[in-house]
């Protein structure tokens, strides 16, 4: 966060200051709203969540060093009160912005944006200083609260930027317009019980496009026409990437590189040159492809970009982390969310990482809210058959069973349980899994899988 004095931020956002002893006193660091990540000249943004108050933590916040509160009414410690903390954190996000004039870049799609922004974060940051989204933090609070990270150094800002409905990415992008923005893919996660369609979900991710300048990059997967459907939506220059031969930057000659891995040629309008990932999973080809992309506009010499893809980790936790075990199972953990298309890529990634070891899948329901059908599941049941899946184990009721039942009476082969739940799942895991093993480990967050592959992982 670049200085300012709590008056600066007060007339900034409209705040008016109670129990502030001090209005010269300045933040110096970025804002949280969680008070347990609070850091010493930081300010604590109190806000009301659906079990949570974060007004309740203001005095615990003070203790950790915040400065103020940015409240929406007096908490008894130094706090600008405003109307409405989520719109206060924008205008601040806004205002710095302005001040220090980094390059934004911002990326959306239904599927893959932390796996890229972390690449992309890790290609750029060899090159000059950059501040990324932390996690998933690409909503209404994320946003600002990254651009908030950025300081007078802060050359690229990379925001990932989700779109749950329409307008959500006119309001991120207005917060924090980029000069780039990317859209990976428009898929089925999230939507199918309520009624909307891939062209619903075409419409809310193409305002990112629509928010770019004339003299701006929009950079569109070539491999996804509803992706491709947004390009009469911009002004800004339009960039292809992906498989496509008309894509201006892409993978070629794709093949395995072993243990799960993928290598692949990075084609650019400036050159070619080699890439093997240290991510597992074909899928995160796409993810390169689209980093690839934005490092390219940038001005990224092409063998620069595929020094920083290989040199490249993982980042993010909960997606396809991989743990090794001293008695030879792998963990494949990939319970932090899934959908129809991260289930698939992630059953096969898992699977090409254990070639003639034993795979064990544990399953749960995808989808939030239970909007994923049925008929989703019965078709992961019959990949984990075809795949050539081992073991399986489905927790909980519903969608898990239909997915067991499917695998099997696809296969013979695989040996199919169910359990109610995730205390069940470790039990029978714990019980079933031998040396040797590659186990994966899925479902949609709300399973609470995690637990699950943390058990298995630290057995
Ligand atoms: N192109 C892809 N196709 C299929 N699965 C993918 C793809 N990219 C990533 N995944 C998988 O999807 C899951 C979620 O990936 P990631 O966290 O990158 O997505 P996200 O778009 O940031 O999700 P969220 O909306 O929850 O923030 C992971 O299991 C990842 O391995
Ligand atoms: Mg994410």
């Amino acid at each position: 966060m670049i200085p300012m004095t709590l008056e600066e931020i007060a007339q900034v956002v409209g705040a008016t200051p109670y129990d502030v002893g001090d209005p010269g006193a300045l933040v110096t660091a970025p804002a949280a709203v969680d008070s347990r990540e609070v850091v010493p000249g930081g300010l604590f943004a109190a806000t009301v969540g659906a079990r949570v108050d974060g007004h309740d933590y203001a005095g615990v916040a003070m203790a950790a060093g915040a400065v103020a509160v940015l409240a929406s009414r007096p908490v008894g410690v130094p706090a600008l009160v405003v109307e409405d903390v989520q719109v206060a954190l924008g205008l601040l996000a806004r205002h710095v912005l302005g001040r220090i004039g980094p390059v934004v870049i911002g990326l959306t799609g239904s599927v893959g944006k932390t796996t890229t922004k972390d690449l992309l974060a890790q290609v750029l940051e060899r090159h000059a200083a950059t501040v990324a989204t932390d996690r998933s933090f690409n909503n209404e609070l994320g946003l600002p609260l990254t651009v908030l990270r950025a300081d007078a150094g802060t050359r690229y800002l990379v925001l990932e930027m989700g779109a749950g409905r329409k307008g959500d990415l006119t309001y991120l992008t207005g917060i924090a317009p980029p000069q780039v923005g990317l859209v990976l893919n428009v898929g089925s996660a999230h939507v199918e019980r309520m009624g909307a369609g891939p062209a619903d979900i075409a419409e809310a991710k193409g305002e990112l496009v629509a928010a770019l300048p004339a003299d701006g990059f929009a950079l569109l997967n070539a491999d996804d026409p509803y992706v491709m459907g947004m390009a009469g939506r911009t002004k800004a220059q339009i960039v292809r990437f992906g498989r496509s031969p008309q894509a201006a930057v892409r993978a070629g000659d794709v093949r395995p590189a072993g243990r799960g891995r993928t290598a692949f040629e990075l084609v650019t309008p400036s050159g070619r040159a080699p890439v093997e990932l240290d991510l597992i999973g074909e899928h995160q080809v796409a993810a390169d492809e689209a980093a690839a992309a934005v490092a390219t506009v940038l001005g990224l010499d092409t063998r620069e970009i595929a020094a920083g893809l290989n040199a490249a980790r993982r980042r993010s936790s909960g997606r396809l982390e991989i743990v090794e075990r001293a008695d030879g199972v792998t963990v494949v953990d990939d319970a932090y969310n899934a959908s129809p298309e991260s289930m698939r890529a992630g059953l096969r990634a898992a699977r090409a990482l254990a070639g003639n070891r034993r795979s064990v899948a544990v399953l749960g329901a995808m989808g939030q809210q239970a909007d994923v059908s049925r008929a989703r599941h019965t078709e992961i049941g019959r990949l984990v058959a075809e795949l050539g899946y081992d073991l399986l184990i489905a927790v909980g009721s519903g969608d898990p069973v239909a997915l067991a039942g499917e695998a099997a009476a696809a296969s013979r082969n695989v040996s199919v349980h169910a359990v109610e739940d995730v205390a069940g799942a470790i039990t029978l895991a714990t019980a079933l899994i031998q040396p040797g093993d590659v186990v994966f480990v899925k479902a949609s967050s709300e399973v609470g899988l995690g637990a699950c592959a943390r058990a298995l992982a630290g057995a």
